[in-house]
């Protein structure tokens, strides 16, 4: 049984004009993590956050899928049921390049929260401070995006698919963050082979079986066709 197990991360989308956040210019050399990125940032100023997830919202929303997620895409059409993709990504460029049922671990842009019952909608491509929610009527309205220090979501279902993975490969992450960053050794205990591809060696590449070093857009095309061609 084959189970590829995919985790991405900001690298894969800088080549679709999205920023990243710890290359060179990237977002947290232009925003501070604390004031946009934290419960407690949304607290203090939460005129600031909606501004900065509108401005990402609206790249986002502009941005075309690039070889990169086309080429997961079909991976995921020629091998039905066994590819699946974690993102740390809030963009929807996976979807947009064809992939299904991928797992946004950190939240997705385009999607809304209310921080009082919970119930999540399709965000306006414009949210402002004490935006209602429909359910309950609260001025309670977030970005439906995971903060530092919040829990990501749906850990358990990426425990499980780690846990049954022959194949483990992340595309575009530095290896920072966790959770994210310490899934290749779950998935390396449960005996699959591991691979990264990233245009530099990120902060886990001991963790990992093999490296592939590169533009998303060459080296996951590449890698997609040698797992197609085994
Ligand atoms: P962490 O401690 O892994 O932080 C990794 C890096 O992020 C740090 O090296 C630092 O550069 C930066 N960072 C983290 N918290 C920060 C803060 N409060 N202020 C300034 N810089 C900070 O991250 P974490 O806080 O342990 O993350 C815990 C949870 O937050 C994890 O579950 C993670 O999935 C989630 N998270 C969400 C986002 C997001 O913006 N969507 C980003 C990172 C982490
Ligand atoms: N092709 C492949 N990799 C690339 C490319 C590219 N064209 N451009 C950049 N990269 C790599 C960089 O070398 C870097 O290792 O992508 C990685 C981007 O790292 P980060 O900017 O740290 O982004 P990411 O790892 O996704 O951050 C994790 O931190 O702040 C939070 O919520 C945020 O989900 C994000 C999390």
């Amino acid at each position: 049984m084959t189970k590829i197990v995919i985790l991405t991360g900001a690298g894969i989308s800088a080549e679709s004009g999205m920023g990243t956040f710890r290359d060179e210019g990237g977002l947290w050399a232009q925003m501070r993590i604390e004031d946009v990125a934290t419960p407690e940032g949304f607290a203090r100023d939460p005129a600031l956050v909606h501004d900065f997830y509108n401005k990402r919202r609206a790249a986002a929303a502009r941005a075309l899928p690039n070889a990169a997620h086309e080429a997961l895409a079909r991976l995921q059409r020629e091998w039905p049921g066994e590819v699946v993709i974690v993102t740390q990504n809030v963009d929807a460029l996976h979807e947009k390049g064809g992939a299904t049922g991928v797992i946004h671990m950190h939240g997705e842009l385009a999607r809304a929260l209310c921080a009082l019952c919970g119930n999540r909608w399709d965000a306006p491509e414009v949210m402002v401070v004490g935006e209602r929610c429909p359910q309950c009527g609260g001025p309670t309205a977030r970005p439906d995006v995971v903060w530092f220090g919040e829990m990501p979501y749906r850990m358990d279902e990426i425990y499980t698919h780690l846990a049954e993975a022959t194949v483990f490969a992340s595309i575009g992450t530095s290896g920072q963050v966790y959770p994210a960053a310490a899934f290749v050794m779950e998935a390396a205990e449960a005996g699959a082979h591991t691979v990264e591809l990233n245009l530099e060696p990120s902060a886990v590449v001991s963790d990992f079986a093999e490296t592939r070093f590169g533009k998303a857009t060459e080296v996951v095309p590449a890698w997609v066709e040698d797992m197609l061609r085994r």
